[in-house]
Order: structure tokens, then C-alpha cells, then sequence
């Protein structure tokens, strides 16, 4: 009896030490968002991708921008294949997953997402499982998301640990990023918030930009972001955008790039906000599908 006992009490042990392990192993999840569209999202998810690659991490980039999937002009990537393929083509999802530049690997989203609130309980479930199965297999999964939000976003914006907020020094850019980041922190309080100024054109215009949005948000929201630092305008950001090499790689002595730089420090720099049970992004998720429900 005894025995038994010792037993039950070291399997009860191992399974809470493997759901501990479980838990610390998941990935970091990040959606990069904005107010208002073209303001350099997919330039900065792609970089930033490639930067965390080059500090040895595993980084998945997920283009879900279903309007234009832009991820793989950048990189010069594959769009043949797609998320649809996994729903509909039964692909499994590590089949979608391709190399991109840098050590990154990248999944093109394709349209399916626009008709997530149409997904059948089949293919909900198939997302959560494939997506806790990436999260477990990835250091960052980063999720550049299309401009505002929509019905098919909502589930990744309400459920990433992390967003991060780019924004130009245009006013309407800086209030339709407010408007963003507003929606976002009353569906999820416990996010951690950053910030990026794009095509400033000095740093103290981007030190600026940031402090206004953060100041706002503090002051109207009571959370502070972390501003990430700001990235200037420069030509070779198109060219780069032209060639399908992202800035990085291919301008790496230049201005934006040395920059780009200092925002990968900064972001890795952070320290890891401890929660309670670990990253919730599978939680969240689950719950976003099931308690809660679909609609909005
Ligand atoms: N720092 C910069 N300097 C010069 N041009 C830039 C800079 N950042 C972005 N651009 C230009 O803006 C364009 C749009 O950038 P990007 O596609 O990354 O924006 P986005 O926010 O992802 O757009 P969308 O909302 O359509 O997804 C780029 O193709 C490039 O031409
Ligand atoms: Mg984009």
C-alpha cells in the first residue's frame, strides 16, 4: 500500500514537472500590428526574424496578412504553398514551413484567414494543434499581421504574449496605432507592449513619436509600453523591398540596418516578464475558441 502511495505520489510529481517543463517550453508569441497600413510591419517582422535567428534563435514568421501575403516578396519566398493547403489540401503544417533568408523559416497564410469565422470545429482544432505543436518546436513564433484588425487576426492578437506597435511620426499613423493598441490591451491586460517608430527622420523624432504614444497609453490605459527605438527613412529599404532581400542582409553597413541593430538588442535585452503559468498563448487561444466563442 505503502508502496503504491510512493508511487502514485512520484507519477502526480512527474507529471506536474512535465507540465511545468511544458509550459517554460512554449514560444515566445509576438504580433507585430499597426494602425494604419504601410507603415513597415512586414519590413520589421522579416528583420527582426533574421536578427533573433542571428542570436541563435528558432523563429517561425507567420504572414498574416491575408489582403496581400507579404512576406515572401520580401524574401523572395515561395507563395505556392499556403496555410489553405493545410486546411483544405491536407498538408500537414511542418510541410508548409519553408526557409527563408537569415536561418528563418516562414509559413505564407494565404486567404484562408478571411473566412476563419466560416472554419468548421475540424479546422479550429486543427489550428490549435498545429500551432501548439510549432510553439513547442520554436523559440518565437512572429505573426506580422495585416493593418487594423479583423475577424480573422483576432484570435492571434487576443492570444500573443507580446505586440509589438509600429508606427511612423505621421499623426494619423500615431492615432490609428493608439486605436490599436486600445482594442488590444482591453481584450488581454497582461500583454507586454512595444513600440517601434518607422521612417523618422531623426532618432529625436522617433524618441518623440514613441514618448507621445507612450504617455497616452499610460496616461489613458495605465500600462507602459517599451520603445524598441526608431528607424530612419532610407532608400535602401526599397531597394531592398525591390531585390527580395531583406534591408538587413543585404544593407547591413547602412543607417536603417545599424539602427535595426540596436532595436534586436534592445527587444532581446528585455527580460522575460514572469507570469504565473508561463507563456498563456495556448491557453488564450483554446479559450478564445471554445469558452468564449467565435463572434464578436
Ligand atoms: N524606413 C524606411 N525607409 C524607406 N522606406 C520604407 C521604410 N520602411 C518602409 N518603407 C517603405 O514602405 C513600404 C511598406 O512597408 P511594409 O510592407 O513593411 O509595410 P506594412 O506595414 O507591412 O504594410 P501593410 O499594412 O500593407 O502590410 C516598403 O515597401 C518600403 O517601400
Ligand atoms: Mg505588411
Amino acid at each position: 500500500m505503502n508502496d503504491q502511495a510512493a508511487l502514485l505520489r512520484q507519477k502526480m510529481m512527474q507529471k506536474s514537472l512535465k507540465q511545468t517543463v511544458q509550459a517554460f517550453e512554449q514560444a515566445k508569441t509576438l504580433a507585430v500590428v499597426s494602425g494604419k497600413g504601410g507603415v513597415g510591419k512586414t519590413n520589421i517582422s522579416v528583420n527582426l526574424a533574421i536578427g533573433l535567428a542571428k542570436l541563435n534563435k528558432k523563429v517561425l514568421l507567420f504572414d498574416m496578412d491575408i489582403g496581400m501575403g507579404n512576406i515572401y516578396h520580401l524574401i523572395n519566398g515561395d507563395a505556392s504553398l499556403s496555410i489553405v493547403d493545410f486546411f483544405e489540401r491536407n498538408r500537414s503544417i511542418d510541410q508548409l514551413v519553408q526557409t527563408g533568408p537569415g536561418g528563418i523559416s516562414y509559413i505564407h497564410g494565404g486567404s484562408a484567414f478571411s473566412e476563419l469565422f466560416e472554419w468548421k470545429q475540424e479546422y479550429k482544432e486543427k489550428w490549435m494543434a498545429a500551432l501548439e505543436t510549432l510553439s513547442t518546436e520554436y523559440d518565437f513564433l512572429l505573426f506580422d499581421m495585416g493593418a487594423g484588425a479583423n475577424a480573422a487576426s483576432l484570435n492571434i492578437l487576443e492570444a500573443a504574449d507580446e505586440v509589438l506597435a509600429v508606427t511612423t511620426p505621421e499623426p494619423t499613423a500615431m492615432t490609428d496605432a493608439y486605436s490599436m493598441l486600445k482594442f488590444i490591451y482591453m481584450r488581454d491586460h497582461e500583454k507586454s507592449f512595444y513600440l517601434i517608430c518607422n521612417r523618422a527622420e531623426s532618432a529625436k523624432e522617433g524618441r518623440e513619436t514613441a514618448n507621445r504614444l507612450k504617455r497616452t497609453m499610460e496616461t489613458f490605459l495605465n500600462v507602459t509600453p517599451v520603445f524598441l527605438g526608431s528607424l530612419p527613412e532610407d532608400a535602401c529599404v526599397r531597394k531592398a523591398v525591390k531585390m527580395g532581400s531583406p534591408f538587413t542582409l543585404s544593407f547591413p553597413k547602412t543607417k536603417v540596418s545599424l539602427s535595426f541593430e540596436q532595436i534586436v538588442q534592445a527587444y532581446a535585452g528585455v527580460p522575460e516578464k514572469k507570469t504565473e503559468h508561463g507563456p498563456r498563448f495556448m491557453d488564450k487561444l483554446r479559450r478564445f475558441f471554445t469558452e468564449r466563442g467565435d463572434a464578436e
